[in-house]
C-alpha cells in the first residue's frame, strides 16, 4: 500500500484483496523501479491507476498515446509493454526528469516509439498535430483545466482523456478538509472537473481510483 494510499485512512481487509487483484502485473525491474519512484516527490502513478490505465489503453486500442508529465517515463514505459504497436509522445519539463526517462525508454528497448519532448507543456501542446486515442493527462493539476482545449483537439473520435488525481486525499470533493495552502489547487481541480463533465463533446465518469482519475471520451463530431 503506497503512502499516499496511507494518508486517505485505515482500508478494510476486502480492500487489499481487491488492491492484491490491481496490482499491475509489470517487468519485475519496471515494478521495483516504480516502488522506488513512489518514494519520490512526484510519484509514479498509483497501482490501482495505473492498471486502469492499462485496460482504458487496451479498449482504446490506441495507436498514438500522449502523456503529459512524463517523470521517469515509469508509465511510460508500462503504456507501450501493454500496447505493442502504439506510439507515444510524452512531455516533462524538469531536465534531469527528461534525461532519466529517456534512458528508462532505451533500457526497456521502446525509445524506437517514444518522441520524447522536454519542455512546458503550455508551450508544447499548441505545436503537437493529430490525433491521439489516447491522453494521459499526469502533469502540473492547476494547468489541467487550461489543457483541456488542446487536449480535445488532439483525441480523435472515441478517444480517451485520462487524467490522474483529481480527487487528491478527499480535498476536491469534501470529503477531507483542504488545508489553507492547497485551496487554490483544489479550486483549480473542480474547475477542470466541472468543465469537462459539462462539456457535450465528453462523456465523463469521476472515479475513486488511486487519487482520483477522471476519465473522458470524446464524442464522435455528429454527437453521437
Ligand atoms: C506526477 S508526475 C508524472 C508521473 C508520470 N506520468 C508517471 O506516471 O510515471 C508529474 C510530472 O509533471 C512534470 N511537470 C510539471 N510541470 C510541468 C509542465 N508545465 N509541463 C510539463 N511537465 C510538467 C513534473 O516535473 C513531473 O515529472
Amino acid at each position: 500500500m503506497s503512502a499516499r494510499r496511507t494518508d486517505r485512512g485505515k482500508r478494510t481487509g476486502s480492500m487489499d484483496f481487491i488492491e492484491s487483484l490491481m496490482r499491475p502485473k509489470l517487468d519485475a525491474r519496471l515494478s521495483q523501479m516504480r516502488e522506488q519512484a513512489k518514494r519520490g516527490r512526484d510519484p509514479s502513478a498509483e497501482d490501482d491507476t495505473l492498471q486502469l490505465l492499462l485496460t482504458v489503453a487496451r479498449l482504446s486500442r490506441a495507436e498514438r498515446i500522449l502523456e503529459i508529465g512524463t517523470a521517469e517515463g515509469l508509465t511510460s514505459v508500462a503504456l507501450l509493454c501493454e500496447c505493442k504497436s502504439a506510439r507515444l509522445t510524452t512531455i516533462e519539463l524538469d531536465e534531469e526528469r527528461y534525461r532519466k526517462a529517456k534512458e528508462n525508454f532505451v533500457s526497456f528497448g521502446v525509445e524506437d516509439r517514444v518522441n520524447a519532448i522536454l519542455g512546458d507543456a503550455a508551450d508544447v501542446l499548441p505545436s503537437l498535430e493529430g490525433e491521439f486515442g489516447l491522453i494521459f493527462l499526469d502533469g502540473p493539476k492547476v494547468q489541467y483545466k487550461k489543457y483541456l482545449a488542446d487536449c480535445k483537439r488532439l483525441l480523435c473520435e472515441n478517444g480517451v482523456l485520462f487524467a490522474d488525481d483529481v480527487l487528491l486525499y478527499g480535498w476536491v470533493d469534501g470529503s477531507a478538509e483542504t488545508p489553507e495552502k492547497r485551496r487554490m489547487l483544489v479550486e483549480h481541480i473542480r474547475e477542470y472537473l466541472r468543465e469537462v463533465s459539462s462539456d457535450p463533446d465528453f462523456i465523463t465518469s469521476v472515479l475513486k481510483t488511486g487519487e482520483g482519475v477522471a476519465v473522458s471520451v470524446k464524442r464522435t463530431c455528429k454527437g453521437d
